[in-house]
């Protein structure tokens, strides 16, 4: 059974739907930043060298993960971060589950960014990939596509793919003709070029990237039928990769570089099976990214059998026991719908435990993902249904 992201359907299909749908995406990633401010975790970490300096930095690359990655990752700190809070007074937060949604869907976010471009990379990218061969930026280079000059106005990565995509069957007739190799983009190419055609014809002008919202860029996805050769399921069975086995450890650029390096095949599949290559318009093609990006925050489904075990081995149970524990009977609770019910309700409890732990003089469980799966689908089938 498919385990979390069943994607956001219940709006439209309404009450007494079957979808096993555990975890919402998040339709404007962006919205966890207030959480992180409003919570005041901005006091001690801060974001790209933005905010505290207490704590380390959360936009480093290591914070990248599925939700219940990230939540252990949390989690197995939260004793440090709790002396730092007596220490500096501060009032320890708790958390709503769409706050602890939108809190966590936003630190998977920032590697989505990805770093800032390199001008002078993107320079020599122009040449090396022969781009400049057929178009024109800052008055030199060849007239048979349009001048990048006219571009400015898109120029941020995600208009830069876009672009690139829509015009890609034509781009490419005409690479055949001068018997060019395709240029494959990787890793920040695609960054580090819009970076230079923002620099030679709009100066420094930071554009923003538009967010992407996820939950339309699954409409997408379907209405630019790329589901007809592409799965998500990880069932392998069908004519494309499938979307969800992709290294989705990458930037927002990176899988759009990864889309355009299959497109020449792609396009081949589609005129095979005489479908239209699709053009995107507007914010079409970030929120499709966005949503395939967060396609990595799913969670594999845990074993409850192992979730028992770390459960009684991790000493959950030593407070936890039905009758005798000084904690909740976790039986007697209503039905852990969502894992973000579980950590939702594990950070705010984690300050009490903490305290009783010490007085215990017992140590902190350290949970690793894998665990924290596991201990997911057992708890959720240790809860009552209603
Ligand atoms: C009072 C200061 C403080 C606040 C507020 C705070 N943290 Fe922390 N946080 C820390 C400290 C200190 C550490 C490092 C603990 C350690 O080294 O084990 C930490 C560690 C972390 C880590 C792991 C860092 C790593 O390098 O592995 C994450 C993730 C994290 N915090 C998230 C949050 C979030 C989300 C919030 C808001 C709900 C928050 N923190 C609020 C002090 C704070
Ligand atoms: C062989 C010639 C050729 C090469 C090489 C080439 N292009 Fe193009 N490009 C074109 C043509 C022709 C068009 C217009 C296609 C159309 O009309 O649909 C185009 C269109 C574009 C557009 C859309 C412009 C707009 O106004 O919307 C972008 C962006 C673009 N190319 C980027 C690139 C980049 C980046 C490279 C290098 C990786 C590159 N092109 C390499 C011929 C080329
Ligand atoms: C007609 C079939 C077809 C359609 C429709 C299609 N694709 Fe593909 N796609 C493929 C094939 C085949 C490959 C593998 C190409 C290769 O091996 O170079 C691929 C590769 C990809 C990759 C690279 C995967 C990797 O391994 O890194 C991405 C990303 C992708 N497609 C996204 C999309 C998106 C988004 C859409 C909808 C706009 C779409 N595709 C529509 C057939 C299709
Ligand atoms: C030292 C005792 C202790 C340990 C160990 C402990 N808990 Fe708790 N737990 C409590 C107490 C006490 C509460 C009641 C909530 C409160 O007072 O904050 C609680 C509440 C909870 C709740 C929320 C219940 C509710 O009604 O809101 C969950 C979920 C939970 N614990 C899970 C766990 C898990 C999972 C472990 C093992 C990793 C664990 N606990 C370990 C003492 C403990």
């Amino acid at each position: 059974m498919k385990f979390l992201v069943q994607l956001i359907l219940v709006v439209s299909i309404g009450a007494g739907c079957m979808l096993a749908q555990e975890i919402k995406l998040p339709s404007n990633p962006l919205k966890g930043r207030i959480v992180f401010e409003e919570k005041g975790c901005i006091k001690c970490h801060s974001i790209s060298g933005f905010g505290g300096n207490i704590a380390p930095d959360l936009s480093r690359e290591h914070y990248y993960g599925s939700f219940l990655e990230l939540a252990s990752i949390i989690w197995n700190h939260i004793p440090k971060m709790n002396r730092k809070y007596r220490e500096l007074k501060l009032k320890r937060p708790s958390f709503s589950q769409s706050e602890m949604l939108n809190l966590i869907g936003f630190i998977y976010y920032l590697r989505y960014l990805g770093e800032p471009g390199s001008v002078s990379n993107g320079r020599k990218l122009l040449s090396d990939k022969g781009c400049i061969v057929c178009h024109d930026v800052a008055g030199s280079g060849g007239k048979k596509g349009p001048d990048f000059d006219q571009l400015q106005q898109f120029a941020s990565p995600l208009y830069m793919v876009q672009a690139m995509w829509n015009h890609g069957p034509a781009m490419q007739e005409e690479m055949r003709e001068l018997g060019m190799k395709y240029p494959s983009l990787n890793g920040h190419d695609i960054v580090d070029i819009t970076s230079y055609i923002q620099q030679a014809t709009i100066g420094n002008i930071e554009i923003r990237m538009a967010p992407g919202n996820p939950v339309n860029g699954e409409k997408v996805f379907k209405k630019k039928q790329c589901h007809n050769c592409h799965s998500i399921d990880k069932k392998g069975d069908a004519i494309g990769t499938d979307l969800n086995t992709i290294d989705l450890q990458k930037s927002v650029t990176e899988i759009a570089g990864s889309m355009w390096n299959h497109s020449p095949v792609m396009i081949d599949y589609m005129k095979s099976e005489s479908i239209t290559w699709p053009e995107f318009k507007g914010n079409e093609m970030s929120d499709l990214i966005a949503y395939l990006y967060f396609l990595g925050f799913e969670d594999e489904p845990g074993d409850p059998i192992n979730g028992e075990k770390f459960f009684v081995d991790k000493g959950c149970i030593g407070c936890h026991e039905a009758e005798v524990g000084i904690g909740p009977e976790l039986s007697k609770m209503k039905r852990f719908n969502s894992p973000i019910r579980m950590i939702q309700l594990m950070w705010n409890h984690a300050d009490r435990m903490d305290d009783l732990l010490e007085i215990k003089n017992e140590e902190w469980p350290i949970v690793s993902t894998k665990e924290m799966q596991d201990l997911y689908a057992f708890l959720r089938n240790v809860t009552k249904q209603k």
